[in-house]
């Protein structure tokens, strides 16, 4: 029986409106219960950094978490989330050990460090292009307008796509998350995925085949070039990137701006001291994660702080909580700028670790930098609503209205 309601009736996944600030309740979980099993959702929660920090990268426990998405669609969407199946299972996100290891390698071609770099330039134009529309209003949905576009533009130019076409893979963008996101699963969000997958697979090959005939540097070229992979294997992966490097990178650019904007002491010293946006953008991922929660399958049986997780349970493992570990961070309720450069869970560990952590921290700094530069006097917009989204496994503002005074800042 639990001794206390947030460990029962009260747990912090199974209220919303906890959703709003959980940090609280996962300080209480993390120190009294910290491996801990929740009947309702039939699953392991898993708080403290070390234990999190090490099953991230424990191969007894399994990335493979697929299936349940297809069980856990209706009865009548799911013959069509099935003809998804062959491209979800292409994902280097659900694979294990040498599987996991030949895609992903094959897909890092595409992703060097020196791509990145490349892409720095069209960040910064897709980011004065975005303010220069919203300049002479004086005022911007800063997530929106945007920290929501802005990654998709990157996103639009890594893979080659064409200005024109942006919108439609923003469109698929929001129905993968949708369906991902979003449960439980509707008939609604199923047939939105399995359309849009349809489309975007179709999409995809044809961009191959088009970067493969062209040659080139950018991500699809190279990854034609290498040719280590199928085109299934190709189209499936861009589907994942998309999933996993759109609204991630919304809600670290929206998180950021919130927290600086709401903290003036620590905004004062980003404005004195612009070299100091990396931190910001590290502090950020640090104290608000855009992805809470990382979910694993026990391949065998497996003991975690004196509890017994059995082969075939899931395991949730909370970057959240972790990341707040008094054990690992001084006073790790406060957002510090001045914080020693951190090892913080928010891109994840080990093999998995975020493939796209290095472009990701290359948005969000020239996200801030230049909204921060081009808008002096930048702060909250009284007269507008923050909205936010907040999920089990995803936190970030949906609308964030700022607005700044004072002459418009040069290009
Ligand atoms: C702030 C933004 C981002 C955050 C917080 C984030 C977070 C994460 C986390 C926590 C993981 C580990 C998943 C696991 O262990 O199961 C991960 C993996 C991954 N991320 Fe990101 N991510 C971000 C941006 C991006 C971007 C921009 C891309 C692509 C361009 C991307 C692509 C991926 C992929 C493909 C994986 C799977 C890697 C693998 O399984 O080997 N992410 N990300």
């Amino acid at each position: 029986m639990p001794t206390d309601p947030r460990e029962g009736d009260e747990f912090v996944l199974a209220v919303p409106a906890k959703l709003d600030d959980p940090f609280p309740d996962l300080a209480y979980l993390r120190e009294h219960r910290p491996v801990f099993f929740y009947p309702p959702l039939n699953s392991w929660f898993v708080f403290p950094y070390d234990p999190v920090h090490d099953l991230l990268q424990d191969p007894r426990l399994s990335s493979d978490r697929m299936r349940g998405f297809v069980d856990a669609a209706p009865a009548d969407a799911r013959p069509g989330v099935r003809t998804m199946v062959p491209y979800l299972e292409t994902w280097m996100l659900m694979k294990d050990g040498a599987d996991h290891a030949r895609v992903r390698g094959h897909l890092q071609k595409g992703l060097t460090p020196a791509v990145v770099k490349r892409l720095a330039g069209p960040i910064r134009a897709a980011a004065d292009a975005l303010l220069d529309a919203a300049m002479p209003r004086g005022r911007l949905d800063a997530a929106g307008e945007y920290a929501f576009l802005l990654p998709a533009y990157v996103l639009s130019d890594l893979f080659g796509v064409p200005p024109a076409d942006r919108p439609r893979l923003i469109a698929w963008s929001l129905a993968f998350v949708g369906f991902f996101n979003v449960l439980p699963i509707t008939t609604q969000t199923a047939g939105d995925f399995v359309r849009s997958g349809t489309e975007m697979v179709a999409y995809a090959r044809d961009l191959l085949a088009n970067r493969r005939a062209a040659g080139g540097g950018d991500f699809l070229a190279a990854v034609a070039a290498d040719g280590g992979l199928t085109d299934d294997e190709v189209a499936g992966n861009v589907m994942l990137l998309l999933l996993a490097g759109h609204l991630a990178v919304r809600n670290l650019v929206g998180n950021a701006l919130w927290l600086l904007l709401t903290r003036p002491d620590q905004f004062a010293r980003v404005k004195a001291d612009p070299g100091l946006i990396p931190a910001a953008v590290e502090e950020t991922l640090r104290f608000e994660p855009p992805v809470t929660l990382i979910p694993r399958v026990a391949l065998e049986d497996v003991t975690v702080g004196g509890q017994s997780i059995k082969a075939g349970q899931v395991v949730q493992l909370s970057l959240a909580a972790a990341n707040r570990d008094p054990a690992h961070f001084p006073d790790p309720d406060r957002f510090d700028l001045g914080r020693a450069a951190g090892h913080h869970l928010s891109f994840g560990a080990g093999v998995h670790g975020c493939f796209g952590a290095a472009l990701a921290r290359e948005v969000a700094t020239i996200a801030l930098e230049t909204l921060i530069r081009r808008a002096p006097g930048l702060r909250l917009d009284p007269a507008g609503k923050i909205a936010w989204y907040r999920n089990a496994a995803n936190r970030g503002p949906s609308v964030l209205p700022v607005t700044w005074g004072g002459a418009p800042g040069p290009g």
